[in-house]
């Protein structure tokens, strides 16, 4: 059993975890998020404040999450750290962090991929979550469509062309004049919006497309924000009352996009498990649509949302794996803001 410690500064959120385990078989024994409010002034992450934040917070985040497990570095195997893809300089303050402790106690160090965090979070709540099984990470920064046949191999479907999901989600928000972060607002606004009442082009999705189609899992969203611009535009001083409207079209174009790709790659590679991760990954409409897409022999797993958002419980995960096959991060570890996952190969 190898108990290790988690750390996660990639953007606004300063986590620690602490997780013990072999395999599959683990459990988490503390976890702690300290979200950066900071932000929501700004309406939008300033990496500056973030790193600075990130200085003043994690120390006592890691003695929190220590303490909450009752462990001590003196009783732990291993530190796990997000050191991609991210803000550079958020990114560093974890990653000196670790490596100062490790080289403090003599403890190996692991460089974890954020999103390879993502793709192991849901399986801290479902043991079901495993491979093999189609994957889609949808947050701020990302839209990712993966098949993954085994942990560390990650066969790349598609992505995003322009604006991730969630980003999507918030400037629609911000159009609709809603607080950021604005994907839950969204949602909450969509349940009482009409679906017939706007019903938005599904970007990047006809009938006549076929498996090996540049366009065939890639999904855009760009296009739609325009079109809730227009919407909010034409509905000028009626505004107030076409809102959840505009909101529940927007939604369900976006649902509904995501939905068919994920059905197609699930079919596409006989998959029965969808694994969803990162923030967008809470909204109920996008799991209903995956769900109905799929049809009833697909199971979908989706986090709740203290685990679909950043959390270092999912990078102490992935670390786990990556330890126990033997990989060691030296001090000259590097922070880079882009990164492919390790182990992914195109599709
Ligand atoms: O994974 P995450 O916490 O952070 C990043 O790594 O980006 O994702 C944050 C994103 C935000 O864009 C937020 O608006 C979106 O997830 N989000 C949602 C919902 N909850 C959070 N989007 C749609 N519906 C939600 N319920
Ligand atoms: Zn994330």
């Amino acid at each position: 059993m190898t108990r290790i410690l988690g750390i996660e500064t990639s953007c606004d959120e300063t986590s620690a975890a602490v997780l013990a385990g072999t395999g599959d078989a683990v459990t988490l024994e503390s976890l702690v998020i300290l979200s950066q409010d900071v932000h929501r002034v700004f309406g939008g992450v300033v990496p500056e404040i973030a790193s600075r934040q990130h200085l003043v917070a994690l120390g006592p985040v890691i003695d929190r999450a220590l303490a909450d497990a009752g462990a001590t570095l003196a009783t732990v195997d291993a530190i796990a750290v997000t050191h991609a893809p991210g803000l550079v300089g958020a990114l560093l303050v974890g990653v000196a962090a670790a490596k100062g402790l490790a080289m403090a106690r003599g403890l190996p160090l692991v460089g974890v991929h954020h999103m390879e965090g993502h793709l192991f979070a849901t399986s801290l709540e479902h043991a079901a979550a495993v491979p093999p099984f189609t994957a889609l990470l949808v947050s701020g920064g990302h839209t990712l469509l993966l098949d993954v046949p085994a942990w560390g191999e990650y066969v790349h479907l598609g992505a995003t062309r322009d604006d991730a999901a969630g980003e999507a989600f918030d400037k629609a928000a911000k159009l609709l004049g809603l607080p950021y972060p604005g994907g839950r607002h969204v949602e909450a606004l969509a349940r009482d919006g009409d679906p017939a009442r706007h019903r938005f082009t599904r970007p990047m999705l006809r009938r006549d497309q076929r498996p090996g189609d540049d366009d065939y899992y890639d999904v855009s969203f760009s296009g739609l924000k325009t079109a809730v611009l227009g919407a909010v535009r034409a509905a000028g001083d009626a505004l107030e009352g076409e809102k959840a409207h505009i909101a529940r079209g927007f939604q369900d174009a976006l649902v509904e996009t995501l939905a068919a790709k994920v059905a197609r790659a699930a079919t596409a590679h006989g998959r029965t498990r969808v694994v969803l991760g990162g923030g967008v990954a809470c909204n109920r409409a996008l799991v209903a649509a995956i769900e109905r897409a799929c049809g009833d022999d697909v199971t979908v797993f989706a986090p709740t949302p203290r685990i679909a958002t950043d959390n270092a419980a999912m990078i102490a995960r992935a670390g786990l794996w990556r330890f126990e096959r033997g990989e060691r991060a030296g001090l000259d570890l590097a922070c880079a803001s882009a990164l492919p996952i390790p182990g992914s190969r195109p599709g």
